[in-house]
């Protein structure tokens, strides 16, 4: 569903990303870990066509990105940001049902109101919360709000960027519940960027880790224990010691 072959891309003189290389297999659900400023988010946008990369290829469903008609691509996927990134002068439902109200394939406003409330409901929000707007919202019902417009149109790819920061474990294993729900019962193709083990534990079938630049280890759940990779266990155990520098 999703390859990526040799990507670069730099800011300045500041090189993010070195030569990555991935692939993503269609119902598949992956989490990608790394420390602070590897690149994580960068990637996912260069991925969604956000950021332009300097080299290397994307691969969609097998069509190279840059090719795609960009309309039709973004309308198969679904997006929860990093600071979810809600539209602030729309109440709660509205930002939910936004994909559904826009473009050629736009639906009644009362069934995508319908639509949003039970989007709501299953990342754990109650219908009144549809008429607040973001800025009554606490910082982790925000995010549920972000993932629930994510789920909205039913996507085939959802991209999550840190699903569970910010949120109590209980509602974190909720949402990592619901991740693996979506890929399982919609048959969704899923990337989640995480620095939430448990919750890498819970969704994905494949991780990689990235580290200066590239891709540092990759695997299937299963071996993420078992690992050797210093930069791997020492990620997994929080050390300080290691061959990762903690101060950048
Ligand atoms: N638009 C931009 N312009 C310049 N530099 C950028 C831009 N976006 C990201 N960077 C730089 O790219 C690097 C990687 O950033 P990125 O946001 O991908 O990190 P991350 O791995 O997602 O980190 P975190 O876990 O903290 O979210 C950082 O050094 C950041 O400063
Ligand atoms: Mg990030």
């Amino acid at each position: 569903m999703i390859t990526v072959q040799n990507l670069h891309k730099k800011f300045a003189a500041n090189t993010v990303l070195n030569g990555i290389d991935m692939q993503i297999e269609k119902g598949q659900s992956m989490a990608i870990i790394g420390g602070s400023g590897t690149g994580k988010s960068v990637l996912l946008k260069c991925i969604l066509g956000l950021e332009t990369h300097d080299s290397g290829k994307i691969f969609i469903n097998g069509e190279e990105s840059s090719k795609l008609d960009k309309n039709k691509f973004l309308s198969n996927f679904g997006m929860l940001f990093q600071n979810a990134a809600l539209f602030d002068s729309l109440s709660v439902w509205k930002n939910v049902a936004f994909r559904l109200t826009q473009g050629p394939n736009k639906i009644p406003e009362k069934q995508a109101k319908d639509i949003a409330i039970e989007k709501l409901r299953r990342v754990g929000l109650t219908p009144d919360v549809g008429d607040k707007f973001p800025a009554e919202l606490s910082g982790g019902m925000q995010k549920r709000v972000g993932l629930a417009r994510a789920i909205a149109a039913n996507p085939e790819i959802i991209f999550f960027d840190e699903p569970t920061t910010g949120l109590d474990p209980i509602m974190s294993g909720v949402i990592n519940e619901l991740i693996r729900e979506i890929v399982v019962e919609m048959g969704a193709t899923a990337m989640t960027i995480t620095h939430d083990m448990s919750s890498v534990r819970a969704i994905a079938d494949k991780v990689i880790m990235l580290h200066n630049g590239r891709v540092q280890w990759s695997g299937d759940i299963k071996e993420l224990e078992k690992s050797q990779n210093p930069y791997l266990n020492q990620f997994l155990k929080g050390n300080a010691e290691g061959p990762i520098e903690a101060v950048r």
